[in-house]
């Protein structure tokens, strides 16, 4: 495990995540209804910048990382290669670029000394409406460094940005293996019996 100034754990035990490649087989739709998932009403929603996070923007600065909320300078370079390390496919660069520049970013650089933008380390997305719904997509931790709050810190605030606007359907895709991650963050699987469906070429037929 890589140091970051004696980075502890951000809440939790670290662990090593083994995940698999099977994303489109065994996918669980899991959707988080901002509505039910809290008893406020929407106008006393706190602010993103000063929402109750398990670990502050500035703590994780002190533990050598920076919250990120645009994509303009990521290294989508760097991001292919988190990827790939965490078994998903490598996106072409100038794809994955346009395809952030829809929707709402959130991730994680390790700051470098000297300044300078960072390689990202964490990343989470979502895409949607930017009224009524959202689902989120990618979201992943340099497994070096998971275990150690970053991936529910980049989903804590993408979730925050997302209610912020006032989008209240926020789902996404889970592996199996991953869905005891989103709980606590508020995703429920099948909620009111909801399947999700995935559209796939191999059950059309050819025309
Ligand atoms: C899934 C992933 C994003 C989680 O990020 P992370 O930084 O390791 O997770 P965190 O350290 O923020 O964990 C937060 C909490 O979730 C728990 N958790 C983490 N991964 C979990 C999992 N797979 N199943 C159940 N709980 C999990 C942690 O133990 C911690 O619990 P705690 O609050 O009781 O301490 C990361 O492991 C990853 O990148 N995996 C590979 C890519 C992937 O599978 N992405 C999801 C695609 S659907």
């Amino acid at each position: 495990m890589q140091s970051h100034g004696g980075l502890l754990p951000l809440g939790g035990p670290s662990s090593s995540l083994s995940f698999s490649r099977r994303l489109r087989s065994q996918l669980t739709l899991a959707s988080f209804h901002a509505s039910k998932a809290s008893t406020r009403p929407r106008s006393l929603l706190l602010p993103v910048a000063s929402a109750a996070f398990t670990v502050s923007d500035g703590e994780l600065e002190t533990r050598g990382f920076r919250v990120r909320r645009s994509s303009d300078d990521l290294d989508v370079a760097a991001l292919n290669d988190v990827f790939a390390r965490v078994g998903f496919p490598r996106r072409d660069p100038d794809r994955l670029r346009r395809a952030l520049g829809h929707g709402s970013v959130v991730w994680v650089e390790e700051a470098k000394r000297g300044g300078g933008p960072g390689k990202p380390v964490a990343f989470a997305r979502a895409t949607g409406d930017g009224v009524f719904n959202a689902v989120v997509w990618d979201v992943v931790v340099e497994p070096s460094l998971q275990g150690m709050g970053l991936g529910r810190a980049v989903m804590e605030r993408l979730v925050a940005e997302l209610r912020h606007k006032g989008v209240s359907n926020i789902a996404l895709y889970a592996e199996p293996r991953v869905v005891g991650f989103y709980r606590p963050l508020g995703f429920a699987a099948d909620p009111d019996g909801i399947k999700g469906m995935v559209y796939s070429r191999k059950n059309q037929k050819k025309i």
